[in-house]
């Protein structure tokens, strides 16, 4: 499973990407106005640290809008994949885009159904968004696996992106379900390499090695 960085702020990006273990980044305007920073800015930056997709999202709501403000996005760079919410006006730009040769992931997706539709037309990327439906009494994770059997049903080339992760046992779902990627938050992505055995079994070691004559 890849593991993407769900964030804007490049001095974390900048870390994750030195620990070798992340596949590409998910941004959003939250993330983006949490900088304070201009979002083209960002967004060059992003890529140029990065050698992975990585998602900007338009913020139009007419097809119209959100073909203007991707094919600008596009330009950036050639890994950048063009988010776009998942809504009739949002498919319409993605089958464009799709047409275009221009990547897509479509964002913001709570059913099954709303997933069937973006694979139909040609995204690259469907994000669930787990955390969100669990927030209201909903197992996201079940969300993901429905998606999961309906792209295996027919054969969507459509790669899905677990999102709005709270905690390692998202993570660890979403790997046992086979879902293509999990992006996450900086705290995430680090909790991953917890293991109080491990603290635990390093300190014994270290402490009998200091047993050892030398
Ligand atoms: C994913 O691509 C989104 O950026 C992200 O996971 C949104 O979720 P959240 O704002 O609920 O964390």
């Amino acid at each position: 499973m890849k593991i993407f960085i769900d964030t804007a702020d490049v001095a974390q990006i900048k870390e994750a990407w030195s620990w070798g273990i992340i596949d590409g980044v998910t941004t959003n305007p939250t993330h983006v106005s949490k900088t304070g920073r201009k979002p083209m800015e960002v967004y060059r930056e992003i890529c140029s640290i990065v050698n992975g997709p990585i998602s900007l999202e338009t913020v139009g709501l007419s097809a119209s809008e959100i073909l203007a403000e991707g094919r600008e996005l596009a330009k950036v760079h050639k890994h950048a994949v063009i988010k776009v919410v998942n809504t009739m006006e949002g498919l319409k730009a993605v089958k464009q885009f799709t047409a275009e040769g221009i990547k897509t992931n479509v964002t913001v997706t709570f059913s099954p159904l709303q997933a069937l539709l973006a694979a139909k037309v040609g995204a690259g990327y469907i994000s669930p968004f787990v955390g969100r439906l669990d927030a209201i009494g909903h197992v996201g994770m079940d969300l993901v696996r429905e998606i999961k059997t309906i792209y295996d049903n027919y054969g969507f080339k459509t790669e899905i992106i677990v999102a709005a992760v709270r905690h390692p046992l998202h993570v660890r779902e979403a790997a046992l379900c086979g879902a293509h990627i999990c992006t996450m938050a900086f705290d995430v992505i680090k909790q991953l390499y917890s293991h109080p055995l491990t603290d635990i079994g390093i300190e014994m070691f270290l402490n009998d090695w200091k047993k050892v004559p030398k």
